[in-house]
Order: C-alpha cells, then structure tokens, then sequence
C-alpha cells in the first residue's frame, strides 16, 4: 500500500482554544459592527482571519530567541539575518523592517514621487496603499484567466506581458519607478508566478530600463508550486528554485510573518548600493537603525532560523497539502472556491456563492459574518470592501472577484480544524437561499477602511 500523507513535525507545546454559542456570537459580532478586525481573539474558535504572524515557530526558531544579540548596531543577529538573505534569496544589501507594509513605505518613499506608474500583479492592499498615498497609480496587469474562479490556469498569479508592454510602452521611464511582482498573488487567491513569467517581465522591464521588485511574503509557496507545476523543475530543491526566481528581480520586500514563519519582523533585500544607500536614510527615519530597523536581536535570529526551515520541501508539503485537503473539502460540499487552490488560504467566490446578490450589501463579508455565526470561525472578506474607494472619484470600487478568504496559520492547526471549517462553511451554503440581506457602511476611513469599517446588518423588513 501507498503510505497516507502525514505531517512533517510533532507538537511539543499546544494552546487551548474555546468554542463559543451562538447566541454569543450574535452579541459578540453585533458589538463589533460586524467587522471581524474587531472580535477578541477569545471569542474565535479557529481564527483563519490570516496567516500573517500567525504561525507556531519551531524549536529550533525558539532556541535562537534566547541567542539574540539586542547591540543597537552591528549585532550578530543582524550578521545572521544577512547570511541567511544572502544564501537563500541571492541579495548582497538589505535593510530589517518591523513588517512588511514598513519595508514598502521605506523603498517606497525612495523611489515613487507624484504621478509616477506602479504596474504589477494584482498589487496587495499595502502596497496598493502605499504607492496611492503617495499620489502614484498602480496599475494591475494580471493575467485574464485570474479573474474566472472556474477556468484551471497553473499560474493565476502570472502578468499578463501584453497588458504591461502597453504600460511601459505609453509611459516614459522616469515615471515607472518599478514593477512589483507579487509571489505569490495574494489578492488573486494565492496563486503562484511561473519562472517562465518571472523571466519574461524581467527580460522586458530590462528592454524598458525599469527595475522588478518581488512582493515576496509568500516566495517559498510560489516556488514550491513550480517545482510541483511548471515543466523542468521537478528536480530541483526549492532552494535552487528560490535562487533562481530572485535572479529575476533587483529587490524584494518581505513580510516575514509569512513564509520566514516568525510574528513580526519584516526586510527590504537589494542589489543597487546607491538605491540601499537613499533607503538606508528613510529606514532610519521611519524604522530604526540600519542593522535592526525596528526589530529585535532575537526576532532577527527567529527570522533567520524561519528562512531556512521556510524554504524545505517536507515543510511545504505539509502547508500546501493542508490548505488543498481544505479545499477539496469545501469542493465535496459544492463550495465555490478558486482554482486551482492557493498556497496560503482557500478562496471561496462569493459571487457564485450567492448569485445574484446585490454587490452594494457585500456578499463576501455578509458571508464572513455567516461563517462566524454558524461555528466561531473567523475568515476575511477579499472584495469590495478592501478594494475600498477610487482615490480620484470617491466611489466605490467593485473588483472582479468577490472573495471570502480562508488563510491558514502555518504549522498552528490540523486537517481536524479544517474539516470542522469545511463543515461550517457546508453548513452556511445549505442555507444560502435564506442569506437575502447584507451590510451597509456606518463608518470608514478615508484610506484602507477595510480594517476599521463599522458596519450594519440591513433589516430585511425594510
Ligand atoms: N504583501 C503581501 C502580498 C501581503 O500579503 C502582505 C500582508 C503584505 C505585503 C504586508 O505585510 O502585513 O507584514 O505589513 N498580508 C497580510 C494578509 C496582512 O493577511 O494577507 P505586513
């Protein structure tokens, strides 16, 4: 007999979580104006809100805690860090940052002035946020097949090289600062980037004399997904595959609450001295000294333990294959869900969830509050609300895809949780003919509302 799949690691520490009524829930959610930013971690019972620092670090990561060396400049953490950026993504400079929103608004402010171009793949909201703050316009240049849930494409996250040849092609150099690549797309659903495409936007931004960034948070999925995808790779370790997709970038930002599977921290990585050298300054300014910026000797040492063990097949195998047993799942119970399935969430298509759902009442939250309803699971809405107002016009955007994402901390819960998750969620879509009314907007901020909206269920009396 084939062996059955098993998880790469054992527990060696665990952490009680509680299962709440429903009658709770409906308090609770209500409190929070129906916006799940707001519930206390105490009134969730598996919180998929996001697999940002989410994630249990390994022994081994805990161990380097108690090595961390807290000097404000030039500690052995901060060498640690550089070594394993060095070895693992190929980048000779780079700059610690608490988060990765922080390493975008350093590079950011050395590099995007008023009215310049940010073309990319389906950009995150931070980033997105960052280059519209600065009077900047990102312009998304993902591939068509993206957008439809249904059709199967092994490379969702991909940029489509004629919607970005017209970019660089209307544009004049000075005012495209630089591409950002996003590995893996987060926004379109967690899909990866093929090499063949990393290499080709790389090869015409060259032609165009533009610099490439990698959005990198989630790299090791993307190139895991080549390996298992993408004709040629199979063979190679991932950490070949990893070397081989930053050769095609002059930088990164990292989130490293991701695929470094630490809490907190965050890294800009270049190539360019002179661009490190203006960076150096706004990092000082925003951040903190250069060999820390605004992290901790002993989460530099975690960060760097985290690459290493990030970027190993077993580890991988164990996160992809967990979020895919989610994903099918959620299939057997004729779930919509995005396809094929992402590295660090499942995606499930609102729109074809509830068809023919207004889009002004926000079907994905309406049904991120459902879910939580139903079991205590906490899930975020990727649509309308996230996609917030055209900065110009002040109207709301409506994205293609209306999404309800489901992330999966990394190494925190087994496919146990992922079948109550499926089930709860089964349970909601065998109900979803009942789900006539969404929300509407009380309160939001001028940029990014999605994390501080107040919202109101709309009274289907009315
Ligand atoms: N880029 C991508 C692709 C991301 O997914 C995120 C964060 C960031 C940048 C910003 O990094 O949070 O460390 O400041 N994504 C989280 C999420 C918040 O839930 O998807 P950060």
């Amino acid at each position: 007999m084939e062996l059955p799949f098993a998880e790469s690691y054992k527990i060696k520490m665990v952490e009680n979580i509680r299962k709440s009524t429903g009658e709770e829930r409906e308090q609770w959610i209500k409190t929070a104006k129906y916006n799940l930013f707001n519930l206390r971690s105490d009134q969730v019972f598996i919180d998929l809100l996001t697999d940002s620092g989410t994630g249990a670090m390994s022994d081994k990561q805990w161990s380097e805690l108690m090595l961390g060396d807290e000097s404000y400049a030039g500690a052995s953490s901060y060498f640690k860090m550089k070594n394993a950026i060095q070895e693992i993504l190929g980048f000779e400079y780079f700059l610690p940052t608490h988060q990765g929103r922080a390493a975008e608004n350093v590079l950011f402010s050395a590099l995007i002035k008023e009215g310049d171009i940010v073309p990319g793949n389906s950009h995150f909201d931070t980033t997105k946020g960052h280059i519209e703050y600065r009077r900047a316009k990102a312009v998304d240049c993902t591939i068509g097949e993206a957008f439809d849930t249904t059709v199967y494409h092994p490379f969702k996250g991909n940029l489509d090289l004629v919607k970005l040849k017209t970019v660089l092609k209307k544009y004049p150099a000075e005012q495209i600062p630089l591409i950002v690549v996003t590995v893996t797309c987060n926004s379109s659903g967690g899909q990866p980037v093929s090499m063949q495409n990393l290499k080709e936007v790389y090869e015409m931004a060259k032609k165009y004399g533009i610099r490439v960034i990698f959005d990198s948070a989630r790299f090791a999925e993307n190139a895991y997904f080549i390996k298992m995808r993408e004709p040629g790779y199979a063979e190679k370790t991932i950490k070949e595959i990893v070397l081989e997709m930053f050769s095609y970038a002059d930088g990164m930002t990292m989130s490293s609450k991701k695929d470094a599977i630490v809490n907190m921290g965050g890294f800009i990585a270049l190539r360019d001295e002179n661009l490190w050298k203006k960076a150096s300054t706004f990092n000082i300014m925003f951040e903190g000294y250069i060999t820390y910026g605004g992290m901790s000797g002993r989460d530099m040492n975690a960060l760097a333990q985290g690459l290493y063990e990030g970027t190993e097949f077993d580890y991988l195998d164990t996160r992809i294959k967990q979020v895919a047993y989610l994903g099918q799942r959620l299939k057997d119970f004729g779930v919509p869900v995005q396809e094929p399935f992402g590295g660090h969430a499942i995606f499930v298509d609102a729109k074809r969830f509830l068809p023919g759902f207004p889009k002004e009442q926000f079907p994905a939250q309406t049904l991120a509050i459902e879910l939580y309803l139903e079991a205590g699971v906490r899930s975020v809405e990727i649509g309308a609300i996230l996609a917030d107002r055209d900065p110009v016009t002040r109207e709301n955007r409506y994205p293609d895809l209306e999404f309800l994402r489901l992330a999966i901390p990394r190494r925190t819960y087994t496919n146990n949780h992922m079948e109550y998750v499926a089930v709860a969620l089964g349970n909601v879509y065998q109900r979803r003919n009942t789900i006539l009314n969404g929300v509407k907007i009380v309160s939001e901020a001028p940029i990014m509302r999605h994390f501080t909206v107040e919202l109101e269920r709309i009274n289907t009396m009315v």
